[in-house]
């Protein structure tokens, strides 16, 4: 071989990396930080007791979650100054990981919603919420959308492994505690796809159904075709992608 063939082999070495790692970046699913501050939740001022209540509850948070896997729920308070925080973290995820995700995203959270009493966050590893202390915890006062803006090159075929999974993991949650969370994935043309479904424990069987059920619809008119998309509320999330998220 001479010197030019080998330049030659090498670039195009190089290039077959490129395109390697470029498809392994469009595979992967999609990841905002999604924050919402509840604007009818009210405010509270700076050194009032709420603001206790709700720095104590936040502190406990993490060292909770691995007590329910990856939830954690803590009612702080008296009364006006109650505070009600959960934290949710993918059932899939390590305890240790589930912890430093929620810890980190508390003073983000913080930061963006200063003073409302009720606000929350959705990150790639956990959510983290807090209200002061509501009768019905089943509330989608937000419905965030994360889709990735690459197309499928089959959409019908994409759709169809998509409605088949979702069939697939909602009856899975029927059957046993529809709380628990769901997850599997799905071969289809030569493409694997994967998903999962969870509830906050927090709520009744039926809500989580519900709540299931309405993101999986707004799933269409939202993710049509996205390889990756996630659907993330107060109560229950979707996610899918064509990489095994659970391993990121
Ligand atoms: C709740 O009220 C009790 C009794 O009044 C008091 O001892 C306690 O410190 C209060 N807790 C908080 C978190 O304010
Ligand atoms: C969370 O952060 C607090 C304070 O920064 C720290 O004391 C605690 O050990 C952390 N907990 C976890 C589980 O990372
Ligand atoms: C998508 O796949 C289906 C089933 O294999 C096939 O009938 C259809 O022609 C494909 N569409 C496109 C746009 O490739």
């Amino acid at each position: 071989m001479n010197t030019l063939m080998k330049t030659r082999s090498k670039i195009l070495f190089l290039f077959l990396i490129l395109l390697n790692v470029v498809s392994i970046s469009m595979s992967e699913p999609v990841f905002y930080d999604i924050f919402r501050c509840k604007t009818d939740s009210g405010t509270f001022q700076a050194n009032s007791p709420y603001k206790t209540s709700l720095m104590s509850a936040l502190n406990s948070l993490a060292g909770e979650t691995d007590k329910h896997h990856g939830f954690a729920s803590k009612f702080i308070g008296n009364k006006t100054d109650e505070v009600h925080a959960v934290a949710l973290c993918p059932g899939y995820l390590k305890p240790k990981d589930c912890a430093s995700c929620v810890n980190n995203t508390i003073p983000l959270l913080l930061k963006k919603c200063p003073n409302q009493k009720g606000a929350a966050a959705w990150r790639f590893k956990c959510m983290v919420r807090y209200t002061a202390p509501v009768v019905n915890n089943y509330d989608l006062w937000f419905v965030a959308h994360e889709v990735s803006d690459i197309k499928a090159k089959n959409v019908t075929m994409l759709e169809k492994a998509l409605s088949m999974l979702e069939g697939d993991l909602l009856r899975v949650l029927y059957r046993n505690d529809p709380r628990a969370y769901a997850f599997n994935s799905l071969g289809y043309g030569d493409q694997r796809i994967y998903m999962v479904m969870q509830c906050t424990p927090d709520i009744l069987s039926d809500n989580c159904m519900k709540c299931l059920l309405h993101i999986s619809r707004e799933k269409k008119p939202c993710c049509n075709g996205a390889i990756a998309a996630a659907m993330l509320t107060p109560n229950c999330y979707l996610r899918y992608a064509h990489a095994d998220f659970r391993i990121l």
